[in-house]
């Protein structure tokens, strides 16, 4: 059953929002550009380019290591991204936020810090078969080096998690749950109150994957009770490199550090070193201070906007996409419907490839991606190589909805000769 939509809501705002994100006025060739590759990265408004901006401009130094102006102002600006994310998230406290580069290098953080501090042989770690390569690869490596086991929650061809073997494949040699928060391919948003639930029932950890779920809806950390939420900069209208970590603090208290570097120590002798408080002996070296920045000035743009009208306008242009891609002709949508899945549709068309639809979408103005998505297991269990996605962020409208279908029919009528 599709949502109730009006469409007209829906766009206004979105229109009025589209002239704060300067790229948006770009036109490919003579077409207007409507960009439905948010998955992959979002545009980036003006409050975060005039954030960057300043920095280099007025206060470019490096942080925590000078005594002069710059430094702190420096320093006050990076730590004010972290009180901002902290505050987006519902995080207690700012000091539970570690910055890396993104969703993957917060992954291979865990994997490194936490993973090979508690995992063994004969231990297990669970994650599914909806996950994207950076919640996959990460945890292939560790066990061919530990030896533990990885197990994954199968993912059905309607596009859910089969949670029926829940109980066994939870359980008391399960160490680490970490699962996509919402699906790159599928837009499944996975219940992940219920399997934090179940993995905490065996004493287990949770790492939350939310490079799709951060920018797109409300994620309150501790309504989730989640112990690791990893998450990108570049998909949340922040800069791209920029990302950070979520721990529960005993967590990381308890963590060893990954990198050795400046910064993260407290004192290094040349027999032993100490290590800074965290999340500081998280973050070795200079960091990226304008990405960090930037992602502060992203997160307070959103806090602003709203995650909670981020996500009605999306499920409900959502809804529309579902229902007019559904008249394109040929046109298969994967995964679950409109009310299961946040704002990202995944499609194949008959027999045309997935490149082949991009290439002619990219000429009617309409940025789409095609591939596998960095999810290579899910094509494989629907038994295609490849489909074409169309994700949307909270300044596309109906028209560009449109748009995009125009485009797929003109692409269906090449096709057809
Ligand atoms: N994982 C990103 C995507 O889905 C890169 O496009």
């Amino acid at each position: 059953m599709l949502m109730e939509i009006n469409p007209a809501a829906v766009t206004d705002r979105a229109e009025e929002l589209k002239r704060e994100f300067p790229i948006l006025a770009r036109r490919i060739g003579d077409k207007r550009l409507v960009y439905l590759d948010n998955a992959a990265t979002s545009q980036k408004p003006e409050a975060v380019l005039q954030a960057m901006d300043d920095y280099y401009r007025l206060y470019n130094a490096n942080v925590h290591r000078g005594v002069h102006t710059l430094s702190e102002e420096a320093t006050a600006l990076y730590e004010q991204a972290r009180v901002r994310i902290a505050r987006l998230l519902h995080a207690p406290s700012e000091k539970q936020i570690v910055f890396t580069r993104g969703t993957t290098e917060s992954i291979n953080l865990v994997a490194n810090a936490w993973g090979r501090a508690n995992l063994k042989p004969g231990d297990e770690v669970l994650i599914t078969e909806m996950e994207h390569h950076s919640n996959i690869v990460p945890w292939q490596i560790l066990r061919d080096q530990i030896g533990f086991t990885l197990r994954y929650i199968p993912l059905g061809l309607d596009g859910l998690l089969d949670v029926s073997d829940l109980d066994s494949l939870i359980n008391e040699r399960t160490k680490l749950v970490s699962f996509i928060h919402v699906s790159n391919v599928l837009g499944t948003i996975n219940p992940a109150a219920e399997l934090i639930a179940a993995a905490h029932a065996v004493g287990a950890k949770v790492l939350l994957d939310g490079a799709q779920s951060v920018p797109h809806m409300p994620v309150d950390v501790q309504a989730l009770d989640v112990d690791f939420l990893a998450f990108s900069g570049h998909k949340m209208c922040g800069p791209t490199g920029s990302g950070a970590l979520y721990a529960k603090r005993e967590l990381l208290e308890a963590m060893p550090p990954w990198m050795g570097g400046g910064d993260m120590i407290r004192e290094v002798k040349m027999s032993a070193s100490k290590w800074n408080a965290v999340p500081y002996k998280f973050e070795a070296g200079t960091p990226s201070i304008a990405e960090a920045v930037g992602l502060g000035a992203a997160a307070e743009y959103l806090s602003a906007l709203g995650m909670d009208w981020i996500n009605a306008h999306e499920r409900a242009l959502v809804g529309y996409a579902y229902e007019r891609l559904g008249q394109v002709e040929g046109l298969r949508i994967l995964g679950p419907g409109p009310d299961q899945r946040s704002g990202l549709i995944s499609f194949t068309v008959d027999e045309i490839h997935p490149h082949d639809l991009s290439a002619i979408l990219d000429q009617t103005g309409v940025a789409v991606r095609a591939g596998h998505h960095c999810a290579q297991p899910i094509h494989d269990r629907f038994g295609i190589p490849a489909s074409a996605r169309a994700s949307l962020y909270f300044y596309n409208t109906t028209e560009d909805i449109d748009q995009l279908v125009s485009g797929l029919e003109h692409a269906v009528q090449i096709f057809a000769w």
